[in-house]
């Protein structure tokens, strides 16, 4: 086992970023006795289930299993590997990184493509003001976009040639497998040779940086209108694409908690222009749950500006039901005068996209005149279905937002508030229990299929995987039980892959009198185990911590073994098969 920290490191570490206020810094949590909880980062929900444990520095998911230390969470929450989450925490507690040399190749291979693209990013905006970037220049201009815009998103030209950039940075030392890491080259194949070329070429070039200000990805667009319209970086080790926003590194700095979310680079160039700093857009997906959890970290309420055409406005659909998941508001902007912001601003100015922010519709109202323009409200029957679905719909809306659009609605359409009212209280409990069960029943089927894709073994037996949980909890909080325990443990009484792989680290461990803590555990462990050793920590109160219990545990695993076994004799070794045998004999 290659050791890359030392215990003493971790533990400082640990000790100094306490569980608990890392996490407050991304999750809003609240004390319930010993743990505190909140909603998930990781997965969208309404109803908390969230937990930490500052007892034993961990963390748990009940609705979608994630968990581990405090490094795996700085890890999935900022996306990083191992070492560079250890790192981050280490500044943020002000401690030493050790000196000696750490086996990183991981990591060494991210920070290169890191550096390869902000060399890239300065070479192409270099490139914008030579020669070889004069069409680029031109195209800027033409649309508008201000020398400031120009320097504020580092915009930039990738010259009409197959090696420029591939040159340019070999020059600065990068060779060519980072560069294809990056995304930066791109090769075809032919008898077995590769011809590399340069993956941007005549574009105009937008940086994609993420919220630590790396340069993760770029966006290049046609000069004319050819297509593809947009050549973009695919994913990489340092950029996963439905992870990421166009400009949220610029939007998130601003104090109001709002956001505006468009579709295009074009857009949010022309928002930021404009003094409509929190404008962001996807890159070239529709919108991921995993984009909403990040808006949902910087923002209480999002403004939808997309197109009015068709495919908008089922983007918008999608994108209500996804932020209904969480607790944003959603406003959307019913756009007029041009088809997107960019051309709305260039021609009617940027009051006139102020004045369409602020007259939009928030999602209340928006549903409602979508409901509303299926029945023929004229009539007394499409009136009358009207109000109910309008009714069902508001059931799912907060208090203080039903009474409002109870009274307009009654007042429009001539019924009495009260009827209205009573309606929408009825829809609302049908409502609670159905959102509340399908909330969990969603959150369930994804922590067991979860499980299911990390350990199918387990599904498939249930009865030693619980026996191993306990002797596993057990050894967490009692490792004196090791000793009198090892002659009867070895890791083959095990069936499931991930417990085996605990087990194994917590072995080795308390073979030497070492700590089996949950993060000093996990640098010897995946993500995903990490995960299971605190899913364990989370099911403490199921062990009664005897050592009788472990014994009785390891009983039912030698059992089970045997079953298997006596399923499938090629696996027995010799002794179980002798004893098998003679067990047959007798019976005969
Ligand atoms: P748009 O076609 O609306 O582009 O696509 P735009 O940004 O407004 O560009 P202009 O105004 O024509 O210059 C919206 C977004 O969809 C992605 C890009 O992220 C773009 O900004 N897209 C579009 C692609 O990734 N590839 C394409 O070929 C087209
Ligand atoms: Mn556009």
């Amino acid at each position: 086992m290659a050791l890359r920290f030392t215990d003493d490191f971790i533990d400082r570490l640990r000790d100094s970023n306490d569980i608990e206020s890392v996490i407050a810094g991304y999750v809003d949590l609240r004390r319930r006795g010993k743990t505190l909880t909140g909603l998930c980062p990781f997965h969208n929900e309404k109803t908390p289930s969230f937990t930490v444990y500052p007892d034993t520095s961990s963390y748990y998911c009940f609705g979608c299993g994630a968990g581990g230390d405090v490094i795996n969470f700085v890890r999935h929450i900022e996306n990083l590997d191992y070492i560079e989450a250890v790192k981050l925490l280490a500044d943020r507690a002000g401690i030493k990184m050790p000196d000696d040399k750490v086996d990183d190749s991981a990591s060494n291979l991210r920070r290169r493509i890191y550096s390869a693209n902000r060399e890239a990013a300065r070479f192409f905006h270099e490139t914008l003001f030579t020669e070889a970037g004069k069409g680029q220049l031109d195209y800027l201009r033409r649309r508008n976009i201000s020398m400031k815009m120009i320097k504020h998103f580092g915009l930039g030209a990738a010259p009409d040639d197959w090696h420029a950039l591939e040159n340019h940075l070999k020059s600065k030392g990068f060779n060519r497998d980072e560069l294809v890491a990056a995304n930066l080259l791109r090769f075809s194949e032919k008898n077995g040779k590769r011809y590399y070329y340069d993956a941007f070429r005549a574009k105009v070039m937008y940086p994609v940086i993420d919220l630590r200000g790396n340069v993760v990805a770029f966006g290049g667009r046609v000069l004319d209108n050819s297509k593809p319209k947009y050549i973009n970086t695919s994913d990489t080790l340092v950029y996963k694409k439905s992870n990421e926003l166009f400009a949220l590194n610029f939007a998130k700095n601003g104090n109001e908690r709002k956001i505006i979310l468009c579709e295009g680079y074009m857009d949010v160039i022309a928002l930021h222009g404009a003094g409509f700093e929190n404008a962001v857009a996807g890159l070239g997906t529709a919108l991921t749950p995993e984009q909403v959890s990040l808006i949902s970290r910087y923002a209480d309420e999002v403004a939808l500006c997309y197109d009015s055409d068709e495919a908008g406005q089922k983007a918008v659909r999608a994108a209500l039901s996804l932020f209904s998941k969480t607790g944003v508001r959603v406003k959307v902007i019913r756009l007029q005068g041009g088809k997107d912001p960019d051309e709305i601003i260039r021609v009617h100015g940027k009051e006139m996209f102020a004045k369409l922010l602020n007259n939009a519709d928030n999602d209340t109202e928006y549903k409602l005149s979508v409901i509303r323009s299926k029945y023929d409200v004229e009539s007394s029957d499409g009136k009358v279905n009207f109000l109910r679905e309008a009714a069902n719909y508001l059931a799912t809306t907060d208090s203080l937002e039903r009474d409002v659009y109870a009274m307009r609605l009654a007042d429009e359409l001539g019924v009495s508030k009260d009827a209205m009212l009573q309606q929408i209280k009825q829809a609302s409990k049908r409502e609670y229990y159905r959102k509340t069960k399908s909330e969990f029943q969603n959150a369930q089927k994804q922590a067991q299929e979860m499980e299911k894709m990390v350990d199918p073994q387990r599904v498939k037996n249930m009865r030693a995987a619980k026996a191993e949980d306990t002797v596993l909890i057990s050894l967490f909080n009692n490792a004196a039980f090791y000793k009198k325990l090892k002659d009867r443990l070895n890791n083959d009484i095990f069936v499931t892959p991930v417990n085996k792989q605990i087990l194994n680290v917590v072995m080795s461990r308390l073979e030497n009198d070492e700590s089996v803590d949950i993060s000093h555990l996990s640098q010897f462990l995946t993500s995903e185990q990490t995960g299971a050793v605190a899913k364990l920590l989370s099911k403490q109160s199921m062990v009664s911590n005897t050592l009788k219990e472990c014994e009785d545990c390891i009983t039912v695993l030698e059992e089970e073994k045997k079953k298997r076994e006596i399923s499938d004799p090629s696996k027995m070794s010799d002794d179980s098969f002798l004893a098998f045998f003679n067990s047959l004999k007798k019976e005969d």
